[in-house]
This record gives structure tokens, sequence and C-alpha cells, in this order.
């Protein structure tokens, strides 16, 4: 019985229920992406920058742990061209159908994406980038608001975000930002979206690749300990502002938290990643296979960081978010 908890999106990306788990970088491989398809919401590969090699595998290893529909996520426009259309080459290849954008919108990586026959969605921070998304041919927009962890494109609320993008788009919507909770699946939909999109919600899972101290931090932080800032930017484009959690780093700045230059930050290196060297400043954020001074990286996490409470399975999170909708909107109907 799926109820009312399952919208037109559902079946446009082929899951049960309109939890969405965002790609996050190095964190979002096969083992988190099958664990919430395998639970009946639509899990996703962070895959931003990575070499095809590691796409064509982590596609493989989610196959081999669901047959559940999921998708991948890329980076058009914080990824060189040439990399980019191998990327595409890849997914088209290994028979992906969703892919899921990022950052500026860019109409030609939506085109390419839609010759090769896979569908694009979206992420936005603003109305006129979500009316950008719709104009390039994307299936579906989510709305990212400010509180939102790790890369922010936008400076508005997702309260005030998703009903503007809501209206302004004939797409559906989904809401993300802000959203760990089957309080806020139901408050999402109320405010014109048909799902939720999840980073924080999913980042302490046992199955996300993210280094255990991570996870303790995600797990012991409360929602006003977070950071917005664009220090955190080699590697990215000049001004991209990232949420973090407050660390002895970001107190470093002081005042300071943007206005950062990626080619004036000199590098620094200060963990390593299977030989490779990871830079202070850099967007990279501690992962299993790295070592090193890993409290001085991106920890990056959203204001619903204080919803976190363990480290525990993703299917018992997609759990929890569906039962507590169910109880909040029967509540609703009872008053
Ligand atoms: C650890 C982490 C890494 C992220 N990496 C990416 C990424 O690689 N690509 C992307 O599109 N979004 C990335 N995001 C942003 C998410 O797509 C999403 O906007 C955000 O997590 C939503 O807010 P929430 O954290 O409150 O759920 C990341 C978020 C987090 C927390």
């Amino acid at each position: 019985m799926r109820g009312i908890l399952h919208q037109p999106i559902c079946d446009i990306l082929g899951c049960d229920y309109p939890v969405l788990q965002a790609g996050m970088g190095g964190v979002a491989r096969a083992e988190l992406a099958a664990a919430v398809s395998g639970a009946g919401g639509f899990g996703c590969l962070g895959m931003v920058r990575e070499p095809c090699d590691l796409i064509k595998r982590e596609i493989a290893e989610v196959r081999h742990r669901t047959d559940r529909a999921f998708g991948v996520n890329l980076i058009p426009a914080a990824t060189a061209p040439d990399l980019f259309t191998e990327q595409l080459k890849t997914c088209k290849d290994e028979g992906i159908e969703t892919l899921v954008f990022f950052w500026d919108v860019m109409p030609e990586a939506v085109a390419h994406g839609n010759d090769l026959g896979m569908q694009v969605i979206y992420q936005v921070g603003s109305v006129s980038q979500a009316r950008a998304a719709e104009a390039a041919g994307a299936v579906a927009i989510i709305a990212q608001g400010v509180e939102a962890g790790g890369h922010v494109h936008g400076t508005v609320s997702s309260l005030v975000l998703v009903p503007q993008v809501a209206a302004a788009t004939h797409l559906p919507v989904i809401a993300s930002g802000g959203f760990a909770t089957g309080r806020g699946l139901v408050a999402a939909m109320a405010l014109g979206a048909q799902g939720i999109h999840c980073g924080t919600a999913f980042l302490a899972a046992t199955e996300a690749f993210a280094h255990e101290l991570h996870k303790q931090r995600v797990v012991q932080a409360t929602s006003d300990e977070t950071v917005h800032t664009d220090a955190f930017v080699i590697n990215w484009p000049k001004g991209a502002a990232v949420r973090v959690l407050r660390s002895a780093v970001t107190d470093s700045l002081g005042d300071r938290l943007f206005g950062h230059d990626p080619d004036a930050i000199p590098r620094h290196r200060i963990a390593d990643e299977d030989g490779k060297p990871i830079y202070r400043w850099s967007t990279d954020s501690p992962l299993r296979s790295m070592q090193g001074d890993l409290d001085e990286l991106a920890l990056f996490a959203g204001q619903c960081v204080g919803d976190v409470h363990a480290i525990r399975p993703a299917a018992e999170i997609v759990a929890d978010i569906l039962e507590e909708a169910r109880e909040q909107i029967a509540l609703i109907q009872a008053r």
C-alpha cells in the first residue's frame, strides 16, 4: 500500500517513494545508493569529476546489490568538458536512465544527456535557474535552499524557494535543503514539492563512504553549528559556497567567510587518498579511504544535522521518514 506518498515523480524515477538521496561526491557510492533504492527511495551515485572506470565499477556494484532504479549525479559546471563528455558516454553505455545535475545550469549538458537517451533532473538554488533548467529540457527540478549541506548554490531558504519554484515551472519539484524527517516530507508536499532530496540525512548512514570521524561529528552536532562559507574552494569555481560543520579551521577564518580565490590559496597537503594529495581548503571531505588531518577538511553538513542522532542503516532512515510522514498526515487529518 504505497498511498499518498507515492507521487508522480516516483513513476518518472522508477521508485516507490519520493525520498531522493543526494548524490554526494565521495560519500554516495554504490553501497549507499543501493541501500536507499532497495528501501523504496531513489539512490544516487555522487560521481562529480570521478574517472569513468570508477563510475562503471560503482554502477555495476549498485546493480549487484539491487534491481531498483538509481541515478548518477554529475556537475557539468565543475568538470572539465572532455571528462564530462566521457562521463555521459559511460552512463549511457551502462544503461543509466536518470542523471542528476547541479550548479550553474548548462543547457548544452542537458541536451547532450537527452540526446544520449537519458533524462536529466537539475538541482538549482533560484527561480531563474529553475526556469533555465526547464527551458533546457530537464524533467524535474530539485529546489535547493540555503540551509543545505555541501555546496549551496542559492541564498534563499527552502521554505521560501520551494513554493516559488513550484509556481514558476511546469515540472515536478523536489525540495532540497533541511529535509531529514517525515514532518519535513509532509511540509515539502504542502509547499508544492512532490518529494524531498536529502544529503545530510544519509551522510551518517552505515553505508555512506564518509569517514567515521565525519559521521561522528554529524551525529554530535546541533543545527546551529554549521558555517556557510566559500573558503573550501580549491577544485571549484571562485565563489562556490558550501555549508560545513564549524571547526577549528572555520574558526580560523574569523569574519572572512566569503571572498576566497581558489587560485590564490597555497596548496598545503594535509591528507592522502591512495597516494593522492588532499589539500586544506579543497572541497574534499573526509572519506573512509583517506588518512591525515581529516578534521581540517570540509566537514559538509546542512542545518538539519540536528535531526541526525545515530549512525544507522539507510533503509531504517527511509522507513522512519515514511512512517513519520504517514503519522503526521493522519494527525493533521484528525485535528
Ligand atoms: C557531504 C555532502 C556532499 C555533497 N556533494 C554533492 C555533490 O557531489 N553533488 C551534488 O549535486 N550535491 C552535493 N551535495 C548537496 C546535495 O545535493 C543537497 O543539495 C543537500 O545535501 C541538501 O541539503 P541537506 O544536506 O540539508 O539534505 C552534497 C551534500 C553533502 C551533505
